[in-house]
């Protein structure tokens, strides 16, 4: 058997162990977000660390655990902090929690970031609608022997994220009068931020917004036949672009800043959606 499969068995039998919430929605949340959970009706949570062979997360500032519960009527299962490849992770374990949640029943994925904005029209505080991405700078989470369970060994991914679910979280920013960007996200690995120098490639390359997760997990759902959206709250700006040094405080204040409307935002997004 595939071990990778395997695993995300013996992962998706720990939880069922503890669990028989069907979710509906999954949601990862970003640098700064993690405790839009804590506002959600939660019905029951669960540590990464009780979850057996579930890569835990290493990172200050992120919460590692599952978050069952109800936006509106919607049944959703949360990640409150998601694990990067930087950690030093394989990206299938990157991508685990991902799988197990479309294998909970999440036939819908919401995903949330903080990136450092890389369009110069861009400014700190911005929110930027996922349109397509650029992760040919980190390994593809589907490499390996293929999870035929889940979906294709070559996966067409001429529309990761969802037009149906862009069209409406485009209308749903428009009627909350938020401005929303909508543009391209590159995954670079991190943890360094990038240098000026990288910050203008992204940008040659096509690249509107540049982060350390989201594209290899969108990747991996859209495999799996999730439907996938992406919304990046840009903190910053990248690199070269302001006089500033990049630190991680200002991501977390950016975030704290406009994290109120960016959780509106997405409690919208989860019951139109
Ligand atoms: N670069 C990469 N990742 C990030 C940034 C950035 O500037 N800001 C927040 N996450």
């Amino acid at each position: 058997m595939n071990k990778i499969y395997e695993k995300l068995e013996t992962c998706l039998e720990s939880v069922r162990q503890k669990t028989d919430f069907q979710p509906e929605t999954a949601l990862i949340l970003g640098s700064g977000l993690g405790d839009y959970a804590d506002g959600i009706r939660i019905v029951q949570t669960i540590d990464y660390s009780q979850i057996e062979g579930f890569p835990t997360s290493t990172v200050a500032g992120h919460k590692g655990r599952f978050v069952f519960g109800y936006v509106n009527e919607v049944p959703v299962v949360i990640m409150q902090g998601r694990v990067h490849y930087y950690e030093g992770y394989p990206m299938t374990d990157v991508v685990l929690p991902t799988r197990l949640m479309g294998m909970l029943g999440a036939n819908k994925l919401i995903l949330t970031n903080a990136a450092g904005g890389v369009n110069c029209d861009y400014k700190a505080g911005d929110f930027m609608l996922i349109k397509d991405h650029i992760s040919s700078m980190v390994p593809s989470p589907l490499i390996g022997e293929n999870l035929d369970k889940l979906g294709a060994r070559f996966p067409d991914m001429s529309e990761v994220y969802s037009g149906r679910m862009r069209d409406i979280i485009k209308k749903a920013a428009e009627e909350m009068g938020i401005t929303l960007r909508e543009g391209v996200y590159m995954q670079l690995t991190g943890p360094a931020y990038e240098t000026p120098a990288e910050v203008r490639m992204c940008r040659t390359l096509g690249g509107d917004a540049v982060g350390m997760s989201t594209a290899c997990e969108a990747m991996a759902a859209h495999h799996m036949g999730m439907e996938v959206c992406g919304i990046s709250c840009i903190t910053n700006l990248a690199a070269g672009l302001s006089s500033q040094p990049l630190d991680h405080k200002e991501v977390q204040e950016t975030a704290d800043r406009v994290g109120k409307q960016f959780k509106e935002l997405i409690t919208k997004v989860i019951s139109a959606v």
